[in-house]
C-alpha cells in the first residue's frame, strides 16, 4: 500500500546557541534528537512510538510536521516531499496532519470559551459559510462525546478529559488524514485514559484515520497500536506489528523496556528493574550500536562502526548485531 506519511533517513540535531557556540561554533554542542529515522504509516494505520525520555519521540513527529526543521532526511506525505512545498502549500498540508498535545488545558487559549476555539478554526480555514458554523460546532462537539452546552465554557470550567476532547475536536475540524498524539493522555487520571483512548480508537477506525501515537507507555500503545516502533537515542531500533514485538522482542532494548513494566509477583514483590542505568547523553552517541553500553548481549562487532541499520526479521525489522543482514534471503555463514 502506498504511504501516507514516509520519513527517509530523517535527521534533527540542535546546535547549542549562547555565546560560547558563537566564539567556537566548530565546537558547538550538537544534540542528535533524531538520526536517520526512515518509518511509514500507511492510510488508517495506527502506529505506536515508544522509548524512554529524550529519545527523539517529540521531535520526530514535530519533524514529521515541519514544524522542526530536519538537518537531512525527508518528509513525504501522500507522495509530495515537504521540502518542496512553498509556505502557502505547507500550510494546506498542515490541514492534512494535525497534532494532539499532552496537556490539554495549556494547548487552549484559557481567555476563549470552547466554542470560540473552535469556531475560529472553521473561520481561519474558511471550512464553512459563517451562518453554518454554530451546526457544525454543535456537530463536531458531539463527534468528540461534548455536550454542545459546554460550548460557552472556559478550559478552566473543564476537567482534564474534557479538554483533552476539545483538543481532539479542534484537530478533526479540519478533516485530517492523519493524527500525532504525542503523550495525549499521559497527564489524565487511569479511567479518563480509558475513554479517551476509546474516543481515539473510534475516531479513527470511522474516519480511516491513521494515527501516530507517540507514548512511554507501552500498555496504551499495545492496546491502540496495530504497528509499533521502539525508539532509542534518535533511532528506530525495532519495528513491526504490535503484537509480534510484544509477544516476542527481538532488540535487547525492546526486551529490557517490556520487562520494566512493572509487574507484581504473587508473593506482592516487583522484579528487579532491568534498566538500571540512564541513557547516554544524545550530545556524545556511544560509537557502535548505540545501546551496547547497557545491552547484556554487547559483543565485539557492537563497540565499532556506525549503528546497525534495520535488518528484516519477520514480520519485524530489528536494529541489532544479533540479527545480521540477510544474504539471499538467508543469515550469512557463522550466525
Ligand atoms: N528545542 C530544542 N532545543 C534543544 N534541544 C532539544 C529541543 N527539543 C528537544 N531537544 C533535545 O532533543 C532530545 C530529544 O528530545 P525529545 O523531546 O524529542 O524526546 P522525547 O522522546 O519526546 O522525550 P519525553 O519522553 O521526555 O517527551 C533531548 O535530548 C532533548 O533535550
Ligand atoms: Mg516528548
Amino acid at each position: 500500500m502506498t504511504a501516507l506519511l514516509e520519513t527517509d533517513a530523517l535527521t534533527v540535531e540542535f546546535r547549542e546557541g549562547g555565546l560560547g557556540a558563537l566564539f567556537n561554533p566548530a565546537g558547538a554542542r550538537v544534540t542528535h534528537a533524531v538520526n536517520g529515522v526512515s518509518l511509514s504509516v500507511a492510510p488508517g494505520e495506527t502506529l505506536g512510538l515508544v522509548g524512554e525520555s529524550g529519545c527523539g519521540k517529540s521531535t520526530l513527529g514535530r519533524a514529521m510536521l515541519r514544524l522542526v526543521e530536519p538537518r537531512a532526511g525527508s518528509v513525504r506525505f501522500g507522495g509530495t516531499d515537504l521540502a518542496a512545498l512553498d509556505p502557502a502549500r505547507l500550510t494546506r498540508f498542515r490541514r492534512r496532519a494535525q497534532m494532539i498535545f499532552q496537556d490539554p488545558f495549556a494547548a487552549l487559549n484559557p481567555r476563549l470559551t470552547i466554542g470560540e476555539t473552535l469556531a475560529e478554526v472553521f473561520r481561519v480555514h474558511r471550512l464553512c459559510a459563517p451562518g453554518e458554523i454554530p451546526q457544525r460546532l454543535a456537530a463536531l462537539m458531539q463527534s468528540v462525546g461534548l455536550s454542545p452546552d459546554l460550548a460557552a465554557r472556559r478550559p478552566a470550567a473543564l476537567s482534564g478529559g474534557q479538554c483533552q476532547r476539545v483538543g481532539i475536536a479542534r484537530a478533526l475540524a479540519v478533516g485530517p488524514e492523519l493524527l500525532i498524539a504525542d503523550e495525549a493522555v499521559s497527564a489524565l487520571d487511569v479511567s479518563i485514559q480509558a475513554q479517551i483512548l476509546n474516543l481515539l480508537t473510534q475516531l479513527c477506525a470511522e474516519r480511516h484515520l491513521a494515527l501516530i501515537f507517540i507514548s512511554h507507555d507501552l500498555g496504551v500503545i499495545r492496546h491502540l497500536c496495530r504497528r509499533v516502533a521502539v525508539m532509542y537515542l534518535g533511532r528506530i531500533v525495532e519495528e513491526g506489528p504490535t503484537e509480534a514485538v510484544f509477544t516476542n522482542p527481538r532488540h535487547p532494548y525492546t526486551a529490557a523496556l517490556l520487562a520494566s513494566i512493572p509487574r507484581m509477583a504473587p508473593d506482592g514483590s516487583l522484579p528487579p528493574p532491568q534498566l538500571l542505568d540512564e541513557p547516554p547523553s544524545p550530545t556524545r552517541l556511544p560509537q557502535g550500536c548505540a545501546f551496547h553500553p547497557r545491552c547484556p548481549k554487547a559483543f565485539a562487532l557492537c563497540r565499532q562502526g556506525p549503528a546497525p541499520a534495520l535488518r528484516r526479521q519477520e514480520p519485524v525489522q530489528v536494529a541489532c548485531e544479533l540479527y545480521p543482514p540477510l544474504v539471499n534471503g538467508s543469515a550469512p555463514a557463522g550466525h
